[in-house]
Formats: C-alpha cells, sequence, structure tokens
C-alpha cells in the first residue's frame, strides 16, 4: 500500500476513536448522574476493542513506512502499553466496580487522546519526498 493512503487510513481510525472517547466521556456522564452503568461499560468496551484493532492495523500499515528504526521501535513499545492499558480497561467493562472502570476511562482516554495528537505530529505527517522516492 502506498504510504500516504496507509497515512489516509489511520488518520480516519483516530477519527474515529475520538468518537468513541467522546461517546465514553457521555456514557460516564450517564452513569453519573443516571445511574447507567450499562451505558459506561458498552462505551468503554467499544473503545477498548476499536483501539485494539488500531494498533494492530497501524503496526501492519506503518511499521514498514516509518523512516527510521528507532520510531518503528518506539512505536511497537508504546504500542505494548498500550495494549495492556486497553484489555484492563476492557476486563474493567465487563464486570468491573463501576468506579474503577469509570476511572480508568477517564485515564485511557486522556492517554489516548496525547497520544493520538503525538502520532499525527510527529509520525503521521505529510512527507512528500518519502512519497516520491516511493
Ligand atoms: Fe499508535
Ligand atoms: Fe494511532
Amino acid at each position: 500500500m502506498r504510504l500516504e493512503a496507509a497515512r489516509q487510513e489511520i488518520l480516519a481510525e483516530h477519527v474515529q476513536l475520538r468518537d468513541l472517547v467522546s461517546a465514553l466521556d457521555t456514557a460516564a456522564l450517564s452513569a453519573r448522574q443516571e445511574g447507567r452503568i450499562d451505558l459506561l461499560r458498552a462505551a468503554a468496551r467499544a473503545l477498548a476493542a476499536a483501539f485494539l484493532r488500531h494498533i494492530e492495523h497501524e503496526e501492519s500499515l506503518l511499521s514498514p513506512a516509518l523512516a527510521n528504526a528507532m520510531q518503528v521501535r518506539a512505536l511497537l513499545a508504546e504500542h505494548e502499553a498500550q495494549r495492556a492499558a486497553a484489555e484492563r480497561l476492557l476486563e474493567l467493562s465487563r464486570t468491573g466496580p463501576p468506579g474503577d472502570l469509570a476511572h480508568v476511562s477517564r485515564h485511557f482516554c486522556a492517554a489516548l487522546l496525547d497520544d493520538m495528537a503525538y502520532e499525527e505530529e510527529h509520525l503521521l505527517r505529510a512527507r512528500p519526498e518519502v512519497g516520491t522516492r516511493a
């Protein structure tokens, strides 16, 4: 796949993940105000599952396209920690105490928003000089 097409796919997934973060924020509010823990569980599950699919996809598309081995290693190391955090969120979404789920969800969302901003700034910027060599 061409680098630009891969970049666009990843950016489109980031848009979807941001929507799921917003949905989880809304669900956390419903859980607090109306006791709708079911909505919080469903939204946390949806975000964690989508994120796990995203990092798999990102690794398959981006690793070969990244400019140097340092970036690839940094991406993979970051993904390992993120995968563990997403698995934990998934587990809590099933049977975890609502307070813990809300707390972990908040942290997960904040870290994910930071991570996507970092990737977009440092790894996913258009690099015409790379594209012309491909
Ligand atoms: Fe990533
Ligand atoms: Fe990403």
